[in-house]
């Protein structure tokens, strides 16, 4: 209903729409209508009120808010539904819940900021309020468990290719960071349920750096971390950067869907920056061994072949740093 509202207040630019247009269009009070703007306001709409005239939008916020994300969103899956949450310990956690309780496929979770955002290998995951886009899908592919980490590739290659849009040019480390200057600025975690044949379903979490400034990130992360608005050289919405994102996930799974992962192999081997360099890989297994080879190519798994003195060895999860 509140979309609707700043929909027309949109479509209006700046013309004031009647309060009783809107209850006209929304069949609703204009009382209604008033406490619709009052709720509005307080999620930072700069709504404008004139007598006789109506209502007029001044300024939407820059807030991963439903209705203004979902505004022209141009998706068939994923994002019809949007759960928003100004704080969330983690919304792979809230995402999972929701999943557990049958939430429909292309259900998105976002935060404006996550309290204990978690990233592979039990890290944490940083994740400060208003400065990033921190969001979870969830998914139900009719895929074999095995193929989840193709997925992971996927999420990444969505992000570089909604990078495109904006003539910022991605480089994906394998797995799934994205990297500029060695450095990181989103990073990926997919997980799962399922059966040993059947995946019941995937959540795959997505933490984009976005206007976060080199002096705003905790000492330990600064040399290693960055941002887009470090990248592009100034601010960036994060609502129309998140659209592009959605809209480029959208399009990959459904043709994930319809054809497979060629595809998105492909395209991620263009963004790659892991192949043909030496690097040193530290095994997600329990014994965390750690060798170093050439890394020669992805298998059809998705996973890193890695050219190494003993011959070749195949990964399928760990980290990967480049020498
Ligand atoms: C990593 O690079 O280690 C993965 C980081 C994944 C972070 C995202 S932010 C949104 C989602 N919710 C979480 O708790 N984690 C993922």
């Amino acid at each position: 209903m509140r979309m609707t509202i700043v929909e027309m207040l949109k479509k209006a630019g700046n013309d004031f729409v009647s309060g009783e247009s809107i209850a006209g269009e929304l069949k609703i009070s204009r009382t209604a209508v008033w406490k619709h703007i009052q709720k509005l306001r307080e999620c930072g709409y700069e709504i404008l009120s004139r007598e006789r005239c109506g209502y007029r939008l001044k300024d939407a916020p820059d807030l991963l808010l439903p209705s203004e994300i979902q505004i022209g969103l141009d998706t068939k899956i994923i994002g019809k539904k949007m759960i928003y949450h100004p704080s969330v310990d983690s919304t792979n956690r809230a995402a999972k819940a929701l999943a557990y309780h049958g939430a429909e496929e292309g259900t998105i979770v976002v935060a404006e900021e996550q309290e204990s955002g978690k990233g592979r290998l039990e890290r944490n995951f940083y994740s400060p309020r208003g400065k990033g886009i921190w969001f979870s899908v969830i998914l139900r592919p009719k895929l074999l468990p095995k193929e989840a980490p193709k997925c992971t590739l996927m999420a990444a290659v969505a992000v570089a290719e909604a990078m495109n849009r904006f003539n910022l040019k991605a480089e994906i480390k394998w797995p799934n960071d994205i990297i500029f200057d060695g450095r990181k600025f989103v990073g990926i975690l997919t997980e799962m349920t399922g059966e040993i044949s059947k995946i019941t379903y995937m959540v795959i979490g997505v933490g984009i750096n976005v206007n976060i400034s080199r002096e705003e990130f905790p000492e330990e992360l600064r040399d290693v971390a960055t941002s887009l608005s470090e990248i592009k050289g100034g601010y960036l919405s994060r609502v129309e950067f998140f659209r592009a994102v959605l809209e480029e996930f959208d399009k990959l799974y459904c043709e994930v869907c319809e054809t497979g992962f060629d595809g998105v192999i492909e395209r991620w081997k263009n963004y790659n920056v892991t192949l043909g360099k030496n690097v040193r890989v530290i095994s997600a297994s329990d014994s965390g061994e750690s060798f170093t080879g050439k890394a020669v190519d992805l298998n059809a798994d998705g996973a890193l072949i890695i050219d190494t003195e003993q011959g070749l060895r195949t990964v399928y999860a760990g980290d990967v740093s480049i020498r």
